[in-house]
């Protein structure tokens, strides 16, 4: 078990996001438009779809990196708050992304990265303090990430899997609750890979909810129990795992033939 604060329940819990009628640019791409989803705590959830087709987009939406356009009718409810609390919203989601993984600082210990999570900055800096209640807890996540031999090591000389565990080790140190994993896999070896995805499968048993954003059929797990496929900045498709993922909606989707095969609650795709 990923070292827990608190376990969180799943009764009566407010949505991760309510999206109505959002329209969204970023810089003048328009990338959604009349856009309404939900997604459920305690649904962790799958979302596939094309290059561009607005994925990262929208869980920067969630992150309130980037606001919808004002008008009537249109809104944006993050955990059930309207206000924008950028800092009580970090410490309740926790996320993981390529783009993180390039901007982080290279000179940054491992100690540093994980500890980084409590301020959710890019480093540490001289005028951040962390109790020995936060240092005891970045250390206890580097071992059960067995990740302590890094502690000391800079983010700079570490490899792109070990990269990637530090990083999941600062989105975990707030212990949130739901956890935003952006194409967490991409670039790693199988065995960092089945190491990360094992990661995920225990963060789900804990209790945790996690959005993931992935391109590789074969790492979704199988405790995400639903999938929405986006396309262009529209919901293609959007249910349980099993009435989604069809060789069918995926042709529709990726504009080829696919075959899916699945093999003990897990999916490949293959040409078709
Ligand atoms: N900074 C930016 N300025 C202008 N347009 C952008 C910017 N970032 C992304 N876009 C555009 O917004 C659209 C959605 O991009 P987004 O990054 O959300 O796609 P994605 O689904 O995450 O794709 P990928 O699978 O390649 O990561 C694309 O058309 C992209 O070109
Ligand atoms: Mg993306």
């Amino acid at each position: 078990m990923i070292v827990r604060m608190a376990k969180h329940g799943t009764e009566s819990l407010v949505p991760l996001i309510e999206i109505r009628d959002a329209t969204v640019f970023r810089g003048s791409t328009r990338v959604f438009h009349h856009f309404t989803l939900n997604l459920e705590q305690g649904c962790n959830t799958a979302i596939l779809g094309p290059n561009g087709a607005g994925k990262t987009t929208l869980l920067k939406i969630l992150t309130r990196e980037l606001y919808p356009v004002v008008r009537d009718g249109s809104s944006v409810q993050i955990l059930g708050d309207k206000r924008s609390d950028i800092w009580s919203l970090r410490s309740q989601l926790g996320i993981v992304s390529s783009d993180l993984q390039y901007e982080y600082a290279d000179a940054a210990r491992g100690i540093e990265v994980v500890l980084s999570g409590f301020y959710a900055s890019v480093g540490v800096w001289g005028h951040q303090g962390f109790t020995d209640d936060q240092t005891r807890r970045a250390e206890a996540i580097l071992r059960e990430l067995a990740m302590d031999s890094m502690a000391n090591r800079t983010y700079g000389s570490l490899s792109t899997g070990q990269q990637r565990r530090l990083l999941l080790g600062r989105a975990l140190v707030n212990d949130p609750p739901s956890l935003l994993l952006d194409e967490p896999t991409t670039g790693l070896d199988l065995t960092a890979t089945f190491q990360y995805l094992e990661t995920m499968r225990q963060l789900m048993s804990d209790g945790r909810t996690l959005v993931l954003v992935t391109h590789h059929i074969h790492e979704i797990p199988p405790e995400i129990r639903r999938v929405v496929l986006l396309k262009d900045g529209e919901i293609f498709a959007d249910g349980d795992k099993e009435a989604v993922l069809t060789g069918q909606n995926l042709s529709a989707l990726y504009e080829q033939p696919i075959q899916l095969v699945q093999k003990q609650s897990w999916y490949q795709a293959i040409p078709g």
